[in-house]
């Protein structure tokens, strides 16, 4: 297994529409297998092949994990779609490729997942809150939207300045370019 280098906003990758997994070979078992032990490692809570410069249809979750409780129970998800939606909440949503920011975004508060996993078998799960929004995000990334797409005109482009000024303050103080920043704090989702 390895760890993937995860694409950062506003890489262009970012917002290709992925095409559909055709066929799971073990090349696609293993970029999911990559794909989660570099979620692990961020640490998140869901990863979208995009994130890691594959467009295609693939997205790996596990919303019970925390650090502190080492249990994993990981889904991967071949060509998901959510069908149906109801209700609506706000959760205030992080992206492992939209560093040190977070905002309030308003989902679906229930939705119905159809995907197939890796063994061919079908997943279908209903899921509200947490489970929910991890998957409405993550199935953006499928389609080349972030979540700051999502936000006021006016909060995406206080994130555009932050980053733009974050870069600046990188090159100063990485002037090499050998040294990375400080991992981001846990994002959800
Ligand atoms: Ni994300």
């Amino acid at each position: 297994m390895a760890i993937l280098e995860v694409l950062q906003f506003p890489d262009p990758r970012l917002r290709r529409v992925s095409e559909p997994v055709r066929e799971v070979t073990d090349e696609i078992r293993r970029l999911a297998e990559d794909m989660l032990e570099t979620m692990y490692d961020e640490p998140g809570i869901g990863l979208a092949a995009p994130q890691v410069g594959h467009a295609i249809r693939l997205v790996v979750v596990d919303t019970d994990w925390t650090e502190e409780d080492a249990d994993r129970k990981p889904t991967v998800l071949v060509n998901p779609e959510i069908r149906g939606g109801e209700g609506r909440l706000v959760w205030t949503e992080g992206c492992l490729s939209v560093p040190d920011f977070t905002a309030d975004v308003e989902r679906a508060e229930r939705v119905e997942l159809h995907a197939t996993g890796l063994d061919g078998e079908p997943i279908v799960e209903s899921v509200e809150g947490l489970r929910a929004v991890c998957f409405q995000h993550e199935l953006d990334h499928l389609d080349g939207v972030l979540f700051v797409d999502r936000l006021s005109l006016l909060k995406r482009n206080l994130y555009v300045q932050k980053r733009k000024k974050l870069h600046r303050n990188e090159e100063l103080a990485w002037p090499t370019g050998g040294e990375r920043p400080p991992a981001p704090p846990v994002q959800r989702p």
